[in-house]
């Protein structure tokens, strides 16, 4: 599939600022996370994404390496967050082929939309296990790799539900509040051995499967929806993707420990949902 490099990349970036560095990806294949590797990868990284779906993660890796002559990124299927040992293997393989980490991205998540007594409570530790547990593998399974970087860095993929509350997302509010959390703490821990670990934080992206869900079923829903946005219209993959490229290159570096919403100020009128 071609992409054109507008959809997912603003044109203020220079070629090879990631020459040489090495990207691992948890939800690589998903419509988010795909769209950070690949902008990562078209300026000059090499990448390794994860996902439980095999097909659907390979497919992705190919498709992420059409982005620069000569990429190398690889798709490991069947990697399940919740495991923190199908982590530590994926990201041995990572070292073993690329030479080494030098940026994360947390970005496995698990979400529907459901109330919090219509769903169960194996359904409720789901998503805690996929979101807040599956960060916490990421980075227990990629620290050592980092430790050996000149540039290491992290980004959690959170939201902005649980700064409010949410209905019918209090599982993943909750679980996003806790990553946020985390990625405080690892900041506070790994600073002082160089490691900076931040959040972003999406707000209403166009793209992503259930917007498009929505557009489809309920579009004067979506319309409406678009005038209560600050900034006056949804995000897309390429805000999500330019400040991913932002928080991990040189012009980011000072930044650690902080909570980024990517979201047209779109939080701070979900009260008024
Ligand atoms: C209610 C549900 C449900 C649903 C599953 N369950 N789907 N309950 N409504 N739609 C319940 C099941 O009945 C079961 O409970 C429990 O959850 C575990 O389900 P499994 O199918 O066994 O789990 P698993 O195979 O691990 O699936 C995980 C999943 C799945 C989260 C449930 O939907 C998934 O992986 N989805 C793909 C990932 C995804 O959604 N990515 C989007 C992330 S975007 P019982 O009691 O029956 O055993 C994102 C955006 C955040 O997170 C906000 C950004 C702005």
């Amino acid at each position: 599939m071609s992409v054109p490099e507008s959809t997912y990349l603003s044109a203020v970036w220079r070629d090879n600022i990631f020459k040489d560095k090495v990207i691992f990806v948890t939800g690589g294949a998903g419509t988010i996370c795909s769209m950070q590797t690949r902008a990562m990868v078209r300026l000059g990284a090499n990448a390794c994404i994860l996902g439980r779906n095999a097909s659907k993660t390979e497919a992705a890796a190919k498709d992420i390496a059409t982005a620069r002559p000569g990429a190398k990124v690889i798709g490991i299927g069947e990697c399940d967050v919740r495991k923190v040992e199908s982590l530590e293997a994926a990201a041995a393989r990572c070292v073993k082929e690329l030479g080494g980490i030098d940026f994360v991205i947390a970005g496995a998540a698990g979400n529907f939309v459901a109330s919090i007594d219509g769903i169960s409570s194996n359904a409720f530790k789901t998503v805690m296990d996929i979101d807040v547990l599956g960060t916490y593998n990421t980075i227990k399974a990629t620290i050592p790799h980092l430790l050996r970087s000149s540039t290491p860095r992290i980004i959690a993929v959170s939201a902005t539900f649980h700064y409010t509350g949410m209905p019918f997302q209090a599982h993943v509010a909750a679980a996003k509040a806790s990553v946020d959390s985390l990625i405080a703490s690892v900041a506070l821990e790994y600073g002082p051995r160089g490691i900076s670990a931040n959040v972003i934080a999406p707000g209403p992206i166009a793209e992503t499967e259930g917007m498009a869900r929505l557009a489809s079923s309920k579009p004067e829903q979506i319309a409406a929806f678009a005038k209560t946005i600050p900034s006056g219209r949804y995000g897309t993959v390429k805000d999500i993707a330019d400040a991913t490229v932002f928080l991990f290159s040189d012009a980011g570096s000072y930044i650690n420990g902080q909570i980024i919403p990517v979201d047209g100020a779109s939080w701070r009128r979900q009260g008024a949902y």
